[in-house]
């Protein structure tokens, strides 16, 4: 049988990170964790309550007494918060514009990237996020770190905002990508950067099988 090992997957938003380790996590049968919905889901809990975004103390109340499970599912990764399916919910605008300013309390942090390293302590996982091969996951054998243009990360998520129904605009999303980028990259607590042991993927020119199929034979190399 396969090794059951762990990959990791940072970079900035609309790399392409998620859309390729899904892929590359059924074609090892492996888990796929998308943490970056973990942080969506405390910043929609929090929109939803009215509490301060940049009120730590009362987010770490919050956070104490939520519950937040990921459930892989055939349409990707479902996920439930106290119960509800808010899977749709946390990629509005809204969500997106302010999860930033959320996933820098380092509690915050903290909190989540215990609950991320228990899923993924027994491998045969691919996690997807900004921190995993820097901070969460730190032995795992494999580290990849995928980028792309601002300009192609903004035409992506165009697209996908079209499939979703969610409207928006090709400038502003460049604008909100540039600002994103900015404020994960300066952060004090695990800022977005590419770990020593990463390898680096420059998804602007490739499409999504290419990049999957680059880091299945990483994979592969490493399962033997
Ligand atoms: O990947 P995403 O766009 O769904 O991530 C949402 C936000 O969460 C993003 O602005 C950065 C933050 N994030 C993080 O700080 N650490 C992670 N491991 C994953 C996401």
């Amino acid at each position: 049988m396969a090794k059951k090992i762990q990959i990791a997957i940072d970079g900035p938003a609309g790399a392409g990170k998620s859309t390729i380790a899904k892929i590359v996590a059924e074609e090892l049968g492996f888990t796929y964790i998308d943490t970056g919905a973990m942080y969506r889901a405390v910043t929609y809990k929090a929109m939803k309550e009215n509490i301060g975004l940049s009120d730590e103390k009362s987010l770490e109340k919050m956070l104490m007494n939520t519950s937040i499970v990921l459930k892989p599912s055939p349409n990707g990764q479902l996920v439930f918060l106290d119960g509800e399916d808010v899977s749709q919910q946390i990629r509005s605008n809204e969500v997106t514009a302010n999860v930033s300013e959320v996933a820098a309390h380092p509690i915050i942090r903290e909190i989540l990237v215990a609950k991320q390293q228990e899923l993924a302590a027994n491998g045969g996982i691919v996690m997807d996020g900004r921190d995993i091969g820097t901070h969460v996951l730190k032995d795992a054998e494999l580290k990849i770190f995928m980028s792309a243009s601002v300009e192609e990360r903004a035409k992506r998520r165009f697209i996908d905002n079209e499939k979703r129904g969610i409207p928006s605009s090709i400038e502003s999303l460049k604008e909100e990508i540039a600002k994103r980028d900015k404020l994960d990259s300066e952060r004090e607590a695990s800022p977005l950067i590419q770990a020593e042991d990463a390898i680096y993927l420059d998804t602007t020119h490739l499409n999504i099988e290419e990049a999957a199929n680059e880091i299945l034979k990483l994979a592969n190399e490493i399962m033997g």
